[in-house]
């Protein structure tokens, strides 16, 4: 490793963790009741939930979109930095994950702050209009990152944040042949966003690399 960059270990993450933010009892129990549940168990790691209040509370982020609400977990991580009044839509395509999270995020102390919108990640976004989000976090469906980021482009705000989960691919980034179909589009997608002249980004290496990008102009 170069000296310009220390090479962090699981001991650096481990260390990172103790000194950041941790997961309360909500968030604790609405993943093991999501786990009994058999909903696939893949959560944001409480480092990425603290950055990301930390993100929206520096930006004074009133409107959140996220797309692919899954359990809720990271929808309630975000909803619990926005001030009264603000909120998170949050996008689900599948019928059983959206009554989950509705059920979870509506029992929580975010719940006036937290709406789930069903649908496609695309066609939802579609129906936003222009200029009226303060941040957007994409997940769900990787080979459609292309299509949420250019929508993102367009609801957000000038100065908006942009916040894409998964860059490292599943921990794949480096593999030869990669065993996750969805892989090769998050790689895509990387050469996609830092070519994107619209934003200026990094990579921010907590769990499975979070892209942060700030809408320009
Ligand atoms: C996985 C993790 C994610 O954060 C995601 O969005 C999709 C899949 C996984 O570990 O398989
Ligand atoms: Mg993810």
């Amino acid at each position: 490793m170069s000296a310009d960059a220390t090479l962090v270990t699981e001991r650096h993450v481990r260390y990172v963790r103790d000194r950041t933010t941790r997961e309360d009892a909500h968030l604790r129990l609405l993943r093991e009741a999501a786990l009994r549940e058999g909903i696939p168990p893949i959560w944001i790691c409480p480092e990425q939930g603290a950055f990301l209040q930390i993100l929206l509370r520096a930006a004074g982020a009133r409107e959140v979109v996220e797309v692919g609400t899954l359990a809720g977990y990271s929808a309630l991580w975000m909803a619990r930095a926005l001030p009264h009044g603000g909120r998170v839509r949050t996008i689900e395509l599948s019928e059983k994950h959206a009554a989950f999270a509705e059920r979870w995020l509506g029992a929580s102390d975010a719940a006036t702050r937290v709406e789930v919108l069903r649908g496609r990640g695309a066609d939802v976004l579609r129906t936003l209009p222009d200029a009226s989000v303060d941040a957007t976090f994409l997940d769900a469906d990787k080979a459609s990152y292309g299509i949420y980021l250019d929508e993102s482009l367009r609801i957000l705000r000038p100065g908006g944040l942009v916040l894409v989960d998964n860059a490292f691919a599943f921990g794949q980034l480096f593999d030869e042949r990669p065993t996750d179909r969805e892989a090769p589009a998050v790689i895509a997608f990387n050469e996609r966003m830092a070519a994107e002249p619209r934003v200026q980004s990094v990579i921010v290496p907590f769990g499975d690399g979070l892209w942060v990008g700030v809408k320009l102009r």
